[in-house]
């Protein structure tokens, strides 16, 4: 086989496994939902013994376990008994760090409702999610309970990057952290968990204020958190020194993202801190050419692939925010000049697991 010939399959197959992508991750979900991976997590077992226990057919069941075990979600043992790999466990509901619902979530009919009409987006420049639901995402929440549930559990998973944050930033000398947006509390139970001798605000849409009590419950009961629900466009409590906007202004667009660095501006002291938690991507946007960035820090870790941009992850994320919001992923330069616009300035910016970066902020 000539040289070109022998890359054209190679391409060929690579394509197909970008195209096929979907399907696996309905396969991985099909397993979660289906009870299989919580099952063979505890202990292995063969199709038709996992077929009995959790009610199925053997057959469609082994091929769902062999397609997983094909791409390293499963293992096979001689005996024919499957059981999670490391990945697999991540899946787990009582894996300790769990993707379960993440992966429930990204392939939930609301979602794939809406990235289904990706082009309806590039051509209109409006959100998919809008043209799918006849709402915007949080206008859908609200009327969808269930779906909420599922997000909120979704985003509780995709947190997992902010368990570096109290290593990453010195929270030595705050008090109080006032986490707008802090969607069902995880990242704010983090840091108190971390810093005893931190406590914490909540800051919320009134219809998340359950699952964040209940994953904010101790320090409720301590003292050292409350919940307070509102809207962070009318304005952003007061008498906190650290403010928290983690995975909220990549939702909206650069006039709403504006409003609620404002909205922080005004609540915090003049010796404050903002911490903005979200990917940043490379580039200078459409027009200008070039996919350099002003110091854009070290690479970001654990995606490599042999002939993907280092930043594929950021970049897949910022289509998300297009289908589902009127946001985007921003480069470093798009931060600072929102920052600048509401009277704030980055101070710098450090790494986090997950391409995830902080921005730390402060009025100047
Ligand atoms: C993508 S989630 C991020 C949640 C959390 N910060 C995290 O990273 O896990 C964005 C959050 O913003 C909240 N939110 C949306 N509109 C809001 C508003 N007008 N006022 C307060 N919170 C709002 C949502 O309810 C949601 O929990």
């Amino acid at each position: 086989m000539h040289v070109r010939e022998a890359q054209d399959d190679a391409d060929r197959s690579e394509l197909l496994g970008l195209l096929v992508g979907p399907w696996l991750a309905y396969a991985v979900s099909a397993a979660v939902e289906l009870g299989v991976v919580d099952r063979i997590a505890r202990e292995p077992a063969g199709p038709r013994e996992l077929a009995e226990e959790l009610g199925l057919r053997p057959e469609p069941l082994y091929r769902l376990l062999r397609a997983l075990a094909a791409i390293g979600i499963l293992a096979e043992d001689p005996e024919g008994a499957f059981a999670p790999t490391g990945k697999g466990r991540l899946l787990s509901a009582t894996h300790p760090g769990s993707m379960r619902d993440l992966a429930l979530l990204y392939t939930s009919g609301f979602f794939t409702d809406a990235w289904k009409r990706l082009g309806d987006s590039v051509r209109t420049g409006e959100p998919a999610f809008r043209t799918a639901h006849g709402t915007d995402i949080y206008g859908y929440l609200h009327t969808h309970p269930a779906d909420s549930a599922l997000f909120d559990a979704g985003m509780s998973v995709g947190s997992s990057f902010a368990a570096e944050l109290p290593a990453v930033v010195d929270f030595s000398a705050a008090s109080r952290i006032v986490d707008v947006g802090g969607g069902d509390g995880s990242v704010l139970a983090g840091l108190l968990m971390a810093h005893a001798h931190l406590s914490g605000v909540l800051f919320e849409r009134p219809d998340v204020m359950r699952s964040a009590e209940g994953r904010l419950g101790t320090y409720v009961a301590e003292g050292r958190c409350r919940a307070v629900p509102g809207d962070f466009f009318r304005e952003v409590p007061a008498g906190g020194d650290v403010y928290l906007l983690c995975r909220v202004l990549h939702n909206w667009d650069a006039a709403a993202a504006r409003t609620i660095l404002a909205n922080c501006r005004a609540a915090m002291p003049a010796d404050g801190l903002l911490l903005i938690l979200e990917r940043i991507v490379p580039g200078h946007g459409p027009g200008r050419g070039g996919a350099a960035v002003p110091d854009r820090g070290p690479e970001p870790r654990g995606t490599a692939a042999p002939d993907r941009d280092p930043a594929w992850l950021a970049l897949a994320f910022d289509l998300n925010m297009m289908v589902m919001t009127a946001g985007r992923e921003r480069t470093a330069a798009e931060y600072d000049e929102l920052l600048g616009s509401a009277g704030l300035r980055t101070r710098e910016v450090r790494d986090l697991a997950g391409e995830m970066r902080v921005l730390v902020a402060a009025p100047g």
